[in-house]
């Protein structure tokens, strides 16, 4: 934080516009609070549940932020683009582009359809390219500058039986990251990724929901899932660190490191 010459602290994302994409619960929902609490105004997106995006943003607006919620389709340029644009109107710049929003389709390769792959692919690679694109080309109209953040997965790098296209997928967004990172340095617009493990909300119980999981994740280094808000602190690094890009930042308690470790 530095002190302006009126004495009132500034905070660190103060005067900058940040879009997220998937706002409205989870690992996204952490994301915008957390932007936000740094002072950056934020547009968040939607998808199928709309009221839990519109929730997000009245709960900045409470808190005397600035946001709004807007529906998208990531696999969708046009309604990806059109996102964008209204997010731009409303905030009148974009200088924090987060990618947040996933889904996936279980299923072992022998039993996946094509139609599940390309869909997984669809929304998390092809989307992390149409927001990216779009973000960057509003970075360069307004004369360069910004940061694109990925939430890509640990799943990227390495595999467990079952887990259809969803590895893959976050690989190829990594390998987009070093692509974009280095096409878009010369308008210094940074690019880097956030690499997750098992992340659950600290408050709700969800070791009872989830058994296998639970014990799986007392046997990595950090012996706990991470939470929603330790990602998004991953997050509002990367948008202030000046000098990274093209990088993955892992954030999974050291499990990629000693996976299924004992004791
Ligand atoms: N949770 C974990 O343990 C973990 C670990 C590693 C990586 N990650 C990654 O972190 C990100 C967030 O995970 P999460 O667990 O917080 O997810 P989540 O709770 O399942 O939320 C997914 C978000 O993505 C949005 N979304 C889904 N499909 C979309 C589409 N086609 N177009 C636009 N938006 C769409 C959803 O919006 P609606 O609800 O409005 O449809 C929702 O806001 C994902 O990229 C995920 O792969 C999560």
């Amino acid at each position: 934080m530095r002190e302006t010459s009126q004495d009132t602290i500034a905070l660190p994302l103060s005067g900058q516009a940040a879009f997220v994409s998937g706002g409205g619960k989870g690992i996204g929902r952490a994301i915008c609070l957390n932007l936000a609490a740094l002072g950056a105004s934020v547009a968040l997106t939607g998808a199928r549940d709309m009221a839990a995006a519109e929730a997000t943003a009245a709960d900045i607006r409470a808190g005397g932020g600035q946001a709004l919620a807007l529906p998208m389709e990531l696999a969708d340029r046009q309604s990806v683009d059109a996102a964008m644009e209204r997010a731009v109107v409303a905030l009148g710049r974009m200088d924090i582009v987060v990618n947040n929003a996933g889904a996936s389709r279980r299923g072992r390769l022998l039993d996946l359809s094509s139609e599940d792959w390309a869909f997984v692919f669809a929304v998390q690679t092809l989307g992390f390219f149409h927001l990216a694109v779009a973000g960057a080309r509003q970075m360069i109209r307004q004369g360069g500058g910004g940061v694109i953040i990925a939430i890509a997965g640990a799943s990227a790098l390495r595999c467990y039986p079952g887990n259809g296209a969803y590895g893959p997928s976050k690989a190829a967004v990594l390998s987009s990251v070093q692509q974009m990172a280095v096409e878009w340095a010369p308008h210094d617009i940074r690019v880097n990724a956030v690499l997750p493990g098992p992340i659950r909300p600290a408050e709700v119980d969800w070791q009872a929901k989830e058994p296998a999981l639970a014990e799986e994740v007392g046997r990595i280094p950090l012996k706990r899932a991470g939470t929603p808000l330790e990602v998004a602190q991953a997050v509002a690094y990367l948008a202030s660190a000046r000098y990274v890009t093209g990088q993955n930042l892992v954030v999974d308690g050291g499990s990629t490191t000693t996976w299924y470790i004992n004791g």
